[in-house]
């Protein structure tokens, strides 16, 4: 099978927003006792965040991290995390029907993002709670001290503010699950008062507003266009969520959902571009894809602790356990948010450690990297920059979510300092090698400086504490650029990165 794909130097789609690549950690099931928070683990600091967790976070440098939730952010009192850890609260969390000690708050977060690299990205609670809350927790968290809860973050003993800047008006509010769930019109409205309080307070704020859960909603594309009505002066961002799944153990059909993604961000476009059109606005609303992974493999499994009446501490919740399939999958959706780098601005692989994770913990053993922790990671490193425009001409396939799907799936970045390109391919062919010619036009130095491969015999492999090497990168030749033309063997089912100089 063969593919040609042309760039040109002066064709570029957009500037990637390097909040592209960040991340997600919910107080749920062991994302932060004993994934991130596990004092006694014998990495652990004297913190207790584990050290071994901190390493492999700051290898993936993602810029931000999302918290506390998630769904648990709908009943969660913020105030319940902060002060002396002997006087916090046990809580039940009514998402995940579990107990939570509150040892991990805030200020612990904030913390532990400093050691991991990274910076928090909030979410205040507009389920059971409201404007007055989510500003009392802005002012405990970024204003400097002379004020009530300023003053008391200080007596926590944090001196300094915390700074955060990116901040979600509450979660999934469309959905009949959420904990005071609302209307979008109920939404809206307190979504925009809250936004306006917030910016009162600091006006280089980045709210984000929550759109759809899901593309399947009954209220998606309504639920965008009346949230946004009332909010578009006062956000910046509108958030949208997709997990993927294979239940129904069909690889070509399964690759080709990052297809039903690309049309959902662009339907979400469309409903932006109506509101500012109608609004006769000058402001870009763009979008903030801060939930998205593969989540399918742990449902079974889960129903018990969601169903039963245990409330337990930290259990194994959405502990899903990746395998190589998912590693094309993954790769796939990387490549839609590159093409989409205009209009997706921040996207958060949901979520980051134990909780459908690309890093995952044994409770007193050892962390390891799970499969999709090897795309998730070569985005984020070689993946900044500019995105540009790639015209493929190559074979399709028709599936359950399109047609037309191309078997070669790509995005291509120009580096920052202007001095690499970085193809990622799939080649989603179950049988075929992917003959590869790449014309590189404008571009008369590039020379090929690594081919990164992923392939395996078998779509089911996984790593575990045991085998952790089991599905991993490798380095191949066989690449090469000449008279300014790229050619490279691209195995079947195989995630690809190209690496270039030029
Ligand atoms: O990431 C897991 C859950 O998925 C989040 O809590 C919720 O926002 C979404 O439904």
């Amino acid at each position: 099978m063969k593919a040609n794909v042309t760039i040109h130097r002066d064709f570029t789609i957009s500037p990637v927003d390097d909040r592209l690549y960040s991340s997600f950690l919910e107080h749920l099931g062991r994302a932060i006792y004993t994934g991130i928070y596990e004092p006694g683990h014998p990495t652990a600091d004297a913190d207790g965040f584990r050290g071994d967790v901190i390493e492999l976070v700051r290898a993936l440098d993602t810029p931000y991290v999302r918290y506390p939730g998630g769904n648990f952010v709908s009943a969660y009192n913020w105030e319940d995390g902060v002060g002396p850890r002997e006087d916090r609260p046990t809580r039940l969390d009514l998402a995940w029907r579990t107990r939570d000690s509150n040892h991990i708050g805030v200020n612990e977060f904030a913390d532990w993002c400093k050691k991991a690299g990274t910076k928090p990205m909030l979410a205040v609670n507009l389920g059971s709670r409201g404007l007055d809350a989510a500003r009392n927790f802005l002012e405990y968290c970024n204003h400097p001290g002379g004020s009530y809860w300023s003053d008391l973050r200080r007596k926590h003993g944090w001196k300094e503010p915390h700074n955060v800047k990116l901040w979600c008006l509450g979660n999934e509010m469309d959905g009949p699950w959420q904990v005071g769930h609302k209307t979008a019109d109920e939404y809206g409205r307190l979504a925009n008062e809250t936004a306006k309080a917030m910016r009162l307070f600091d006006k280089s704020l980045e709210l984000i507003v929550c759109g759809s859960s899901h593309a399947g909603m009954p209220t998606f594309p309504d639920w965008e266009a009346t949230v946004l009505d009332h909010t578009y002066e006062a956000i910046d961002h509108l958030s949208l969520h997709m997990y993927f799944g294979n239940e129904e153990h069909d690889t070509l059909n399964y690759l080709a959902k990052a297809e039903k993604l690309d049309r959902y961000i662009m339907s979400v476009a469309g409903v932006i571009d109506y509101v500012k059109s109608k609004k006769r606005s000058k402001k870009n609303v763009t979008i903030s894809f801060d939930e998205w992974n593969v989540w399918y493999h742990s449902h079974e499994q889960d129903k018990k602790i969601l169903e039963g009446d245990d409330w337990p501490d930290a259990p194994h919740l959405l502990e899903d356990i990746y395998n190589f399939e998912d590693v094309l999958q993954v790769g796939g959706v990387l490549n839609t948010f590159i093409r989409r780098a205009d209009r997706v601005k921040i996207a958060c692989i949901a979520q980051l450690v134990n909780v459908i994770a690309p890093i995952m913990t044994e409770t007193g053993g050892p962390a390891w990297k799970q499969t999709i922790y090897y795309p998730f990671l070569y985005a984020s490193l070689y993946g900044r920059g500019t995105a540009m425009r790639a015209i493929v001409d190559g074979p399709t396939y028709d599936s359950a979510f399109g047609d037309d799907v191309p078997f070669l799936d790509t995005s291509v970045v120009r580096s920052s300092a202007g001095n690499a390109l970085t193809f990622f391919i799939v080649n989603r062919h179950l049988t075929e090698t992917l003959d590869l010619t790449a014309r590189l036009d404008g571009f008369p130095a590039a020379r090929v400086v690594e081919h990164i491969q992923m392939s395996h015999p078998d779509l089911a492999a996984v790593n575990s504490a045991a085998t952790p090497n089991n599905v991993v990168p490798k380095t191949v030749s066989g690449s090469t650029v000449e008279a300014g033309v790229l050619t490279s063997r691209l195995p079947p089912l195989s995630y690809n990165v190209i690496r270039l100089s030029i």
